[in-house]
């Protein structure tokens, strides 16, 4: 089977009184950031014949293929597909037809028993032509139409067989003016525009452009759009739902570059604004005190906690490391980090004093979700930090803290990064609740932390030059001690994401017990050298490093000469609390890895094989 994760993938689909195509096309363009390799749309035009047009690569070229064919159109629908199996050419891409051409499907998701349907349509004579799970399901829903005389309940009876996760979106030549979707586990949401005219897509950020008034549809909803109306039934219970609308909270700002090339470039310059939106109305200088509205709720309960345990994943990982550290450090509660994947399927003990904090930048990924509903029936309270306000993640979670940090595009996560240490350390100064010998310091020195990003942000021209010294390096390592470790780690993973160099975040107290085995004079060294308690031991570790002729490239504080002396390159940040530093480090680790991959003149947006959002396992 093809196992590409495509619920990674993009659904749109559109149905109203404009060019179908036309607005199916945009919703896929606001879809790009996620990744993808192939792209297709379906679409019934209004002289009643059915377009399909689909190709491997860009958008770009779907919207010439449209143009040489020139739909007319009120009802279409699309795709991005991401592939990781199975080639990502024409004929596996979506929207797959049934044997008869005149019925459609784009479909995000696995199903798993797709072969055992496949046999059985098999032997009922149907045909495949894809290396496609998704191809059984025109032809199920195709068979079941014809068994059943009806289009609705066909449709309803092919959902009932699949087994898996999926959303898909359907349309078909013999009912030109609607447009059905359904979906488990697996996101999609309707939103409802003026004049009738409807926007179905798997991420928000496909419609926002049009409405903001949306419907979510749950687990086991097939949604029937138009014409002019939305209906709602359970596939499962074949029961009549009334649709709930909701309003999008999202930061309408339009994603567009203004003067930067990329969407990263970009991102990494909101730092400053970024601390200032994740604390604006939260940290209260004058009255010494956080207010986090999203917690008040659950606050008696926040007393008795006396665990945490994190999950999250790739970047959102790393800021819960820095997180365990600050929550512990100023909330004296213990913190242990774990990555959703492995804590889905560990058997620990889990008491109903723990809690569990989730922390996501789309709200959306697999392991993570699976982790909060590992944990559902414990008991035990379940928090988000989150920034995509009405995803899974938030609408799962008891409570929360939104980052705030507006729609973040590129695939290597960088503002969202700022967004949930800032949140992480508000969470920790409200649950030490003033209680701790640093609280004002830190409260205060959040104030002026979006002047100190901005002072960062302005070393750019400076940490570009450094960046392409080292551009040709085929492995790096990145060490600190104390937040500066976690910081190591995330500076790592930005740098093997966007530049495919090699690179290791280590402790630096461990680089005795295995990594001193590779340094030479091509295995270089990213430091974190700032001003903390264990500077001097820091400063231990590079002298060892450069004993053995290894170049290093040092991140330190103002005012510390001696450092020069030690390393090739230093990068100085502005003087900020040790707990405060990583929002710092990362906008420098940030920059220095965007550089290097500008350089090499990878896609930096997309890098290969990633995605932005990874909704399956
Ligand atoms: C993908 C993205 C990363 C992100 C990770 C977790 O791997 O490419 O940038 O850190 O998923 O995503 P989340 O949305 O849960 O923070």
């Amino acid at each position: 089977m093809d196992s590409a994760p495509k619920d990674m993938c993009g659904i749109v689909g559109y149905i109203g009184s404009k060019e179908a195509t036309d607005v199916v096309v945009e919703g896929l363009r606001a879809l790009e950031y996620r990744g993808y390799d192939s792209t297709g749309i379906a679409c019934i035009e209004d002289s009643g014949n059915a377009k399909l047009l689909k190709q491997s690569g860009r958008v770009d070229n779907l919207i010439s293929l449209i143009k040489e064919s020139a739909p007319r159109s009120h009802v279409a629908i699309g795709h991005t597909r991401w592939a990781t199996h199975g080639l990502p050419n024409s004929v596996n891409a979506h929207p797959h037809a049934n044997n008869n051409q005149d019925i459609f499907v784009v479909h995000n998701g696995i199903i798993e028993n797709y072969q055992e349907l496949k046999e059985q349509l098999i032997k009922n004579g149907y045909i495949f032509k894809s290396q496609t799970d998704s191809e059984i399901i025109p032809n199920l829903i195709d068979y079941y139409v014809r068994q059943i005389g009806s289009f609705e309940k066909g449709l309803s009876a092919a959902l009932n067989d699949l087994k898996g996760a999926f959303a898909i979106a359907v349309i078909a030549k013999n009912k030109p003016k609607t447009i059905y979707a359904a979906k488990v586990s697996s996101p999609l949401v309707i939103g409802v525009g003026k004049n009738k005219e409807y926007i179905l897509a798997s991420d928000p950020n496909a419609i926002l452009e049009h409405t903001k008034e949306v419907v979510f549809l749950e687990d086991g909803d097939l949604a029937v759009i138009g014409p002019d109306k939305l209906k709602i039934y359970n596939f499962k219970k074949s029961n009549k739902k009334k649709p709930k609308l909701e309003l999008l909270d999202y930061d309408q700002e339009k994603a567009s570059l203004g003067q930067f090339p990329n969407f990263m470039l970009k991102e990494i310059f909101e730092a400053p604004k970024t601390i200032q939106s994740a604390i604006l109305g939260r940290v209260r200088p004058d009255e010494k005190i956080i207010k986090l509205g999203g917690l008040e709720g659950v606050s008696t309960q926040l007393n008795y906690i006396d665990r945490i345990v994190i999950v999250a994943c790739g970047t959102s990982y790393y800021a819960g490391l820095v997180g365990e550290y600050i929550i512990e450090d100023i909330a004296g509660i213990p913190v242990e980090v774990q990555l959703a994947s492995e804590f889905k399927y560990r058997n620990e003990p889990f008491s109903r004093s723990t809690m569990l904090l989730a922390i996501s930048q789309s709200g959306e990924t697999a392991d993570t979700i699976a982790a909060l509903e590992k944990v559902k029936d414990f008991g035990c309270l379940r928090l988000g930090i989150i920034n995509t306000t009405g995803s899974t993640i938030a609408r799962l979670t008891d409570a929360g803290v939104y980052c705030h940090a507006g729609p973040e595009r590129a695939v290597a996560s960088t503002k969202a990064f700022i967004a949930q240490v800032t949140v992480l350390t508000l969470i920790a100064l409200y649950l030490s609740k003033g209680n701790n010998k640093n609280y004002t310091k830190l409260l205060e020195e959040l104030i002026s932390l979006p002047q100190k990003a901005q002072d960062v942000i302005d070393l750019a021209p400076e940490i570009k030059k450094i960046a392409l010294k080292y551009k040709n390096y085929r492995s790096f390592l990145f060490i600190g001690r104390g937040y500066g470790y976690p910081s190591a780690l995330e500076g790592a993973l930005k740098l093997k994401e966007i530049s495919y160099i090699h690179a290791e975040g280590y402790a630096a107290g461990e680089m005795k017990h295995g990594p001193l085995a590779l340094i030479d004079k091509d295995f270089p060294t990213f430091a974190i050298a700032t001003n903390t308690n264990d500077l001097d031991k820091i400063m231990s570790n590079i002298e060892e490093i450069r004993a053995r002729g290894g170049p290093v490239v040092a991140v330190a504080t103002k005012g510390n000469k001696a450092i020069k002396r030690l390393v090739q390159d230093v990068i100085y940040i502005p003087k900020t609390l040790s707990h405060t530093q990583p929002l710092l480090l990362a906008t420098i680790m940030q920059l220095f890895s965007y550089y290097i991959a500008e350089a090499k003149k990878v896609d930096i947006d997309h890098p290969r094989n990633l995605a932005k959002s990874v909704t399956v396992e």
